[in-house]
């Protein structure tokens, strides 16, 4: 039987396809429950705390309302309210929170400095996102395709279009192999995935029946896949100034209703979010109107389509945040 108890979720390459599977069940026990309004208030008595150095909607609230449900405790520091990375280092913000929590969820900057809080926290320590890695999306996104395909993922082809060296792209790649799903990047080589990882994955993948395949041309990547996967063109914390020439390189693998097309009928479109597809967004205006583009990475057509699986992955990461905090806490 798998345990996860009093384990750090820092990045999936430090799962098992086991391990994985079982929070995935676990995910979707808690969903039922939800949706049953079956209490599940496993966890009274603990409290957890979120450290955020960047934004969020989605992760900040799927752990609050996760941990609620779960009966804990929780309190959220935003980017500027704690002395962390400021008046005191990551290492001591980690013995002192440590003693007082259960638990500490960190958003931020450097893949190190969610290891470093992990090292000397004492208590279990989860990856809400870095440049590097966004773990957490994962589950609620292989959820996602979970509910639409039968629960039988095995054989699947799953391509992620445009920056595809981004956090959620190296991790789909990652969570790809161990599930047996094919990975395909579809971008130009400039955002490819590092490739060393993509070795890596190709050992990982060929273990389990599957493959990781990287191309720039969008008829290749796209035809008879089974999920059309896509993210921003920019990140949190990328300079400004990387915006004309993504647009420039990443306009082609918009994901548009030709693209769709491509892929089997049956396919979804999913995006982590948020998503700049409507460009009433302040960013996503003022970037459409600087550059002259009218759309960013995906079609307002596509985005709100019946192939659109965006706020049920959305909804997942509640369900499988929860899965994580239970199965390390208790
Ligand atoms: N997908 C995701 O991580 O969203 P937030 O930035 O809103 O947390
Ligand atoms: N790649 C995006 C994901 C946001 C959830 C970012 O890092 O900004």
């Amino acid at each position: 039987p798998v345990s996860l108890s009093g384990r750090h979720f820092l990045r999936l390459l430090d799962f098992s396809t086991e391990e994985i599977e079982y929070l995935l069940k676990l995910s979707k026990n808690f969903k039922d429950m939800k949706r049953a309004g079956v209490p599940h208030r496993y966890l009274e008595g603990k409290n957890i705390v979120l450290l955020f150095q960047k934004t969020s909607t989605r992760t900040r609230c799927a752990f609050e309302v996760g941990a609620m449900d779960l009966g804990m405790g929780v309190t959220y520091l935003d980017p500027n309210s704690s002395q962390m990375g400021k008046k005191e280092s990551i290492e001591d913000t980690a013995r002192v929170l440590g003693r007082f929590y259960d638990g500490i969820e960190f958003r931020g900057f450097a893949q190190t400095d969610v290891e470093d809080l992990a090292a000397n926290a004492g208590v279990p320590v989860w990856n809400g996102l870095t440049t590097e890695w966004h773990p957490t999306q994962m589950l609620a996104d292989v959820l996602t395709m979970q509910e639409n395909f039968n629960y039988d993922l095995k054989g699947r082809t799953v391509v992620f279009m445009a920056d595809a060296a981004n956090n959620v792209a190296r991790s789909m790649m990652v969570v790809c192999a161990k599930l047996g799903m094919n990975f395909v990047a579809c971008a130009p080589e400039t955002n490819w995935p590092d490739a060393d990882l993509v070795e890596e994955c190709r050992a990982i993948a060929a273990e389990n029946g599957c493959t990781v395949k990287l191309t720039a041309d969008v008829t290749e990547g796209c035809t008879g896949a089974d999920v059309i996967y896509t993210d921003v063109w920019v990140s949190m914390g990328e300079p400004d100034e990387v915006w004309a020439e993504r647009i420039k390189n990443l306009e082609p693998y918009r994901v548009t209703k030709e693209v769709m097309a491509l892929a089997k009928p049956e396919a979804i479109f999913l995006h982590c979010l948020p998503s700049f597809h409507d460009t009433n967004t302040t960013i996503g205006a003022q970037k459409a109107e600087q550059f002259g583009i009218t759309e960013m990475e995906v079609s307002d057509e596509v985005f709100e389509s019946k192939q659109s699986k965006v706020f049920d992955e959305a909804e997942n990461r509640m369900h499988t945040i929860k899965a994580v905090m239970y199965a390390t806490l208790s």
